[in-house]
Parts: structure tokens; sequence; C-alpha cells
């Protein structure tokens, strides 16, 4: 855990950041790709001269360690600057296939960037949206409510593998399945799953999977990655010399090329995130090999964190923790969201941070979910989340300035 910490200049702070579900932090091995391609030298891809080519193979490096992240073709990565923005470029591409009187699934737990830009095409294009709802109880979207919506006319189904508000993680597997069988395309919501799973694109069955760097300590970069050959079906609108059937035909304009670099930084950061194997991060098989181990063992970590962290809020008395809290810690990600009776999320929120705690509050975007559970209106909750840099103080820190707050002691 030390080593892993020393890597992150932004925790020597001294604060406890358990705020990683909005953004995490990035390692010293990031910062230093993101600005090594800025003092090496510019250009744009095409060029005669160095650099040119340099920065050409770096785009290619960075879909490479994407797909090996997530166990995914290079050629079937795409990015873009935020899972928002690339949800609605694909909206826009996909909705071009809709026909009046089609359907698409959505879900109430899921953030309002997997809803809203499917909401929009689809009224655009006469196209009814079916909203699988959320189980108030359990904090979860039971399977029978997504698959008891699909019909023969249901084109998509676009869900969440994990909660960003309450951490439950959808029965994916057997919901892409069932979507494929009915004839319609899944697109899976990975922010909130990609930091706190060994991902496998072939088993959770997705035909797009889309997921956000910022979220894994990269810098803010998004990609979706699609099942073989499914790119090359689409039309997306992009200037016409932007030719072929491949990724860069969804990405718009000159590529990001030093956030390129903090992404493959990242993800040789994860796969050997102590710093130890300095192999590890040799591409390939591999570089996968080493992610698949390095990532069983952060998740076994951070579960062991995330139900340290129910516990510890759940003995504080006038906490309540939100639907999802009691799940097993398999079926849900290291995040806590809980209220305070008698206080606002805001202002508890603003008493941890003067405690030196971290934490979010309010909806979390996830605007059908606080809708559905009655916190839109009352401030939303207070979300605390686990990512692989916390250590067991940082939990005991969160929860003993709740507990000071909640018996009227002030936090410190
Ligand atoms: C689950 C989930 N989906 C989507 C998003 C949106 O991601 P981006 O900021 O890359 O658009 C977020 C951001 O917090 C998220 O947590």
């Amino acid at each position: 855990m030390d080593a892993v910490r020393a890597r992150y200049p932004a925790l020597a702070d001294g604060r406890v950041w358990l705020d990683g579900a909005a953004g995490t932090q990035v390692p010293d091995s990031v910062i230093e790709a993101v600005s090594s391609v800025y003092r090496a030298g510019l250009g744009n891809q095409g060029a005669a001269f160095p650099v040119s080519a340099r920065l050409g193979e770096l785009v290619e490096r960075a879909r490479a360690a994407v797909a090996d992240l997530v166990g995914a073709d290079p050629g079937n990565v795409v990015f873009g600057p935020s899972m928002t923005a690339l949800t609605y470029r694909f909206a826009a591409a996909l909705s071009a296939r809709w026909r009046p009187g089609d359907e698409i699934v959505v879900t109430e737990l899921d953030h309002e960037a997997n809803l809203w830009p499917w909401a929009q095409a689809a009224e655009r294009a006469g196209v009814v949206v079916r909203t699988a709802r959320l189980d108030r109880e359990r904090g979860t979207v039971p399977v029978e409510n997504i698959t008891g919506l699909l019909t023969d006319r249901t084109r998509l189904v676009a869900v969440t593998a994990a909660s960003n508000l309450l951490g439950s993680i959808p029965e994916l597997a057997t919901v892409t399945d069932r979507a494929r069988q009915a004839g319609a395309l899944s697109y899976v919501d990975g922010v909130h799953h990609c930091p706190h799973a060994v991902v496998d694109l072939a088993a959770l069955g997705a035909d797009l999977y889309v997921h956000s760097a910022y979220k894994w300590y990269g810098p803010h970069l998004a990609a979706v990655v699609a099942r073989p050959g499914l790119l090359a079906e689409l039309a997306p609108d992009n200037l016409r010399p932007v030719a072929g059937g491949g990724p860069a035909r969804y990405e718009l304009g000159t590529n990001p090329f030093p956030a390129l670099a903090g992404v493959v930084a990242a993800v040789e950061h994860l796969a050997d995130p102590a710093g130890h194997a300095a192999t590890a991060a040799a591409s390939g098989d591999g570089r996968r090999r080493a992610l698949v181990t390095a990532r069983a063992a952060a998740v076994e970590h951070e579960r062991a964190l995330g139900a340290a962290l129910v516990a510890g809020l759940r003995a504080v008395p006038g906490v309540e923790l939100l639907p999802g809290a009691q799940l097993d810690p398999a079926q849900r990600t290291p995040t806590a969201t809980f209220r305070l009776r008698g206080a606002t999320p805001a202002e508890v929120a603003r008493a941890l941070a003067r405690a030196g705690v971290n934490v979010c509050h309010g909806h979390a975007y996830a605007w059908a979910a606080a809708g559905a559970l009655g916190l839109r209106d009352s401030g939303g909750a207070v979300r605390a989340s686990v990512n692989h840099y916390n250590h067991d103080q940082d939990v005991r820190r969160l929860v003993a300035a709740v507990s000071g707050y909640a018996t009227g002691r002030e936090p410190g």
C-alpha cells in the first residue's frame, strides 16, 4: 500500500480522498507521460518529420493499452473526450438505423449520460423508450425488469455495469445475452465498473462498453470498446478525408496526444500499481496477464475496505445507508452512499471537508435513480468511494468524522 500511495502526489496533502467515483487521482507516471509529449514536441499525424510518426504510434499504443485493460481487440477501441460525448456520438450513429415504432430499453439505475442521450435520439426517430425500474429495496435493477421489456422491436438496451450512486452491479451477462437473442444491441456503461473490476468484455457480452480513464487513474479521456465487426456496420458523421470503417471514423478532429500517452501510462500502472516489475508493462499477452492478476488483487483490497466502510457507517447513530449497501461485496462496488438524519447531505459533506475528508454529495447525475428514491429534491446523498490507493485509515477517518458530526462534536 505504501508503495502504491507514494506514486500519487495528490495524496501527500494528508487529506482523505474518498471521492474517486467522481474522478481519481493520477500517479506520477501518468503526469510524466502527459508532460513528456509536450516536452518532446508536437505535430500532427501524416507529416514527414519524426514527431508525426511518433504521435501516430502513440494513438495505436493507446488503443492497444485500453484493449488489454478490458480484454478486447485494439481495432475496436474508439476514443472521445468523455463518456457523455461518446454516448451522444453513438446515439447519433445508432439511431440513424432506427425506424418509427422501434423500441429501446434504458434503466432507472443508470447515470443520466446513459439514459438521456438515448431518450433524445429516440424522440427524434419516433422510437419508444421503455424504462426498466429500480428495485428500491435492493438498490439494483433486477434482470427481469430489463428482459421483461424486450420485444422483437427492441433495437438497443442501454444499461450500467455498476451504479455510480448505489454501487450495485446488475447481472449483466444475462441481460446482454437476452438482448442479443431479441436482436438488440447492448450499450454498457462501464464508467463506475471498470475501476473496480477485472473487465472481460467477452464474459460481459456487451456489444459496446464505454468507460472513462479519469475514473481509473488516467487523464480526462473516454473510450468505447466495440464487439468485433460492429464499428464497420455504422456510418457516423465525420469529415470526407476520414476514410475506413475503423475507430478513427468515430473520432472527431485531432487526437489528444498527451492524454493518450497518459492512458498508456495509467494502464501500465494498473498492471503494476506499486511499480515493482518494470517488465509488467510489456504490451500484448504479457500485459493482459499482468493486468488480470493486479486488478484481481486491487478488487479484493477494495472490497475489504468497502465492506469496512459500510459496516463503519452503519454503526453511526442517525446514518441511513441507501439501498445497495446491503448487497454482498461481490455484487457492488466499494462505494457507500448515505444520509444523516437531521442534516442535509451538503451540510455533512462540508463538515467532512473541514475534517479533511473529500467526498461527493448530491445526485451524482444518477438523476432517474435519485428521483425514484425520492432524494432528488432533498439534496441527494453523501457518497464515499474507495479506490485502490485508499487504505484502512481513510475509512476510519471518514467514519470518525461522520460520527463526530452526528453526535454534535465538530470532526477534526
Ligand atoms: C456511471 C457513470 N456514467 C457516466 C458518467 C459520465 O462520464 P463522463 O464524465 O466521462 O462523461 C459518469 C461520471 O461520473 C459515471 O459515474
